[in-house]
């Protein structure tokens, strides 16, 4: 049993933006009982809006801010680079900026996109960051932007390779492709580590769980923690390229003999399958930070797929 007193006890008003996302409405179906859920997104509130924030949390007044709001297309970004650091650069600064003005903690998502995938070991927190696209740059100012706001409440917790249900996302696609194509090129030169929704969601809850009384139903651990502020690492643990992630949900779709078009899954370079955004090719994340600190176990990204499956009809 890990034990440490609480450094944020006593609230529970919790607001949670981007909130139709996919992290979001995972969030949203495991909020803890002792939670009052305020949920938030386009129109109705729009994070590049500084005095929207300001009217709708200084009458609100939550405990805590969960922000999964962003421009989450990494191609588009590209193409679309205001927007993006509007959304995922300037919309972080001035959620923290408003949780500082009203006491609140705020918990902000982050990727592995913020590094630029050069090294071959997993990446610690204070490693050095070095975005490569669009996307990377624009979450890692969002991520600066909280830090030179002056409030000290915060968590960024990067993480990678996201899925889960409700969003678009590469699981859902691969199982879309393999019941209309024959064969698919997935590439196998880049490397991560895929991260169910509803284990980072989990995550979330636990890090601010001496708020909410939280145990992770995933780890059952009843411990309470205190987590220091700052930024964190999570994502399922493993590491595959997308081509042996691709091979795991076809041999998911086999083993629930589901009738596939599919006959051959090619592995194929990133050059063979060129993209506006360049990616990292290696983006794994050390969680041992997270681990420290919650006494947690975290699941390996072939168990957490089958969970996922096993949930998904
Ligand atoms: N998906 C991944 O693989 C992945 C990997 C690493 C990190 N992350 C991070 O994890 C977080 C959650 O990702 P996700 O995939 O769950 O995202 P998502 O499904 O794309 O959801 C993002 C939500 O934010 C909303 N939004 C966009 N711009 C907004 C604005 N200006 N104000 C308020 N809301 C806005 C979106 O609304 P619209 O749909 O109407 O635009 C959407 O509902 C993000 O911070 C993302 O950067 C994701």
């Amino acid at each position: 049993m890990t034990s440490y007193s609480s450094p944020v006890t006593g609230y529970k008003k919790i607001a949670v933006i981007g909130a139709n996302g996919m992290l979001a409405s995972m969030l949203c179906d495991s909020v803890p009982k002792s939670v009052t859920l305020h949920r938030f997104d386009l129109p109705e509130l729009d994070i590049t809006d500084a005095d929207q924030l300001n009217t709708t949390f200084a009458e609100l007044k939550p405990d805590v801010v969960i922000n999964c709001a962003a421009f989450t297309q990494v191609d588009a970004c590209e193409s679309q680079r205001e927007m993006a650091f509007q959304v995922n650069g300037a919309g972080p600064g001035h959620l923290a900026t408003v949780a500082r003005n009203i006491g609140a903690v705020l918990v902000h998502v982050s990727t592995d996109f913020v590094f630029s995938g050069a090294r071959t070991t997993p990446y610690v927190e204070d490693d050095m960051t070095e975005p490569i696209s669009a996307y990377g740059e624009s979450k890692l100012q969002g991520e600066q932007a909280i830090l030179a706001s002056g409030l000290s409440d915060y968590y960024i917790i990067r993480t990678s390779w996201l899925y889960g249900p409700g969003g678009p996302n590469f699981v859902e696609t691969i199982i879309r492709l393999a019941t209309e194509r024959e064969e698919l090129g997935i590439v196998t030169d880049q490397f991560g580590t895929p991260t169910y929704t509803g284990d980072l969601a989990a995550a979330i809850w636990r890090l601010i769980s001496p708020i909410t009384s939280y145990s992770s139903p995933v780890t059952q651990h009843q411990s309470q923690i205190t987590a220091p502020y700052g930024i964190y690492h999570y994502s399922n643990s493993g590491v595959c390229s997308w081509y042996e992630f691709a091979c795991a949900i076809v041999e998911q779709l086999r083993n629930d003999n589901a009738s596939l078009k599919l006959r051959e899954l090619k592995p194929i370079t990133t050059a063979e399958y060129p993209l506006p955004a360049e990616r990292p090719s290696y983006s794994v994340l050390s969680k041992e930070k997270y681990k420290q600190v919650t006494g947690d176990e975290i699941s390996d990204w072939r168990y957490s797929l089958d969970r996922y499956f096993k949930n998904r009809s």
